[in-house]
């Protein structure tokens, strides 16, 4: 197993928000997490790589208890963040935002493997980060993880804000990560987008997975789709 999360409490002071969360990612698996705003997925991710250490539990990332170490230990052993936001530099340029997750050339991921991915990341390589769009931000945040050579991607939202044509270049994006080998652990409101590329769905909802199904099932399930991802009725 890649990565598996065996029953993980967390806590911001004595607000219990992760209520025993267990899931487990397989190498090659795209696995969707699904949830309200507030339901606990970012703290999740968080809790994964270390940022907001489970207070319960265990995080086994390829079989080593991680819950303990820093979130640059994660890093070394190979899980990449796309956080919520991209949190990109806004005033270092394309390739500095890129140069800062460290890659030193050598490695499986470097620029040129990025810009072959992101084409239009490097016709924009000296723009400020600010001045790229949306899209183009989160191609980066995406990049810029993918420097850091991750066996496991950690994706937190990386659909939000996004017009639907460019969620569908994220997409397609995921899909060519998948044919690389990568594990994604993807964290979600977008329904549609995660049924698409996930391979296993689970549902989040106030710190527990309430449902977990195929991307299938999940598209024909109006109860689930209702009651805790605030679809149609
Ligand atoms: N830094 C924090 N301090 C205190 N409470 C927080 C903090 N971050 C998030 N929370 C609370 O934890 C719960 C889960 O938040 P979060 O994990 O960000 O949810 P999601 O990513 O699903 O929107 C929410 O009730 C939120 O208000
Ligand atoms: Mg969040």
């Amino acid at each position: 197993m890649m990565l598996s999360v065996e029953d993980i409490h967390s806590y911001y002071g004595d607000s219990h928000v992760l209520e025993g969360v267990s899931l487990a990612v397989a190498r090659g698996e795209v696995v969707a997490i699904l949830g309200r705003n507030g339901m606990g997925k970012t703290t999740l991710v968080r809790g994964l790589i270390g940022f907001t250490p489970p207070r319960q539990g265990r995080v086994l990332f390829k079989g080593r208890d991680v819950v303990s170490l820093p979130p640059f230990r994660a890093v070394e052993m190979g899980m990449g963040l796309v956080p919520q936001g991209r949190r990109i530099f806004p005033s270092l340029s394309v390739l500095e935002n890129l140069r800062v997750a460290g890659a030193n050339g050598k490695e499986r991921w470097n620029l040129e493997r990025v810009f072959a991915l992101f084409p239009r990341l490097a016709a924009r390589k000296a723009h400020p980060g600010d001045t790229l769009s949306g899209g183009e931000q989160q191609m980066l945040a995406i990049g810029r993880a993918l420097m850091t050579n991750p066996d496991l991607l950690l994706m937190d939202e990386p659909t939000e804000g996004l017009a639907p044509l460019v969620v569908r270049e994220v997409a397609k994006t995921l899909d060519e990560l998948r044919r690389e080998g990568l594990s994604i652990l993807l964290v979600e409101q977008n329904v549609p987008f995660a049924a698409k590329v996930a391979d296993r769905i689970h549902v989040l909802s106030r710190g527990r997975i309430v449902h977990s199904c195929s991307p299938a099932e999940l598209l024909a399930n109006d109860e689930v789709k209702s009651r805790y991802l605030g679809l149609g009725s």
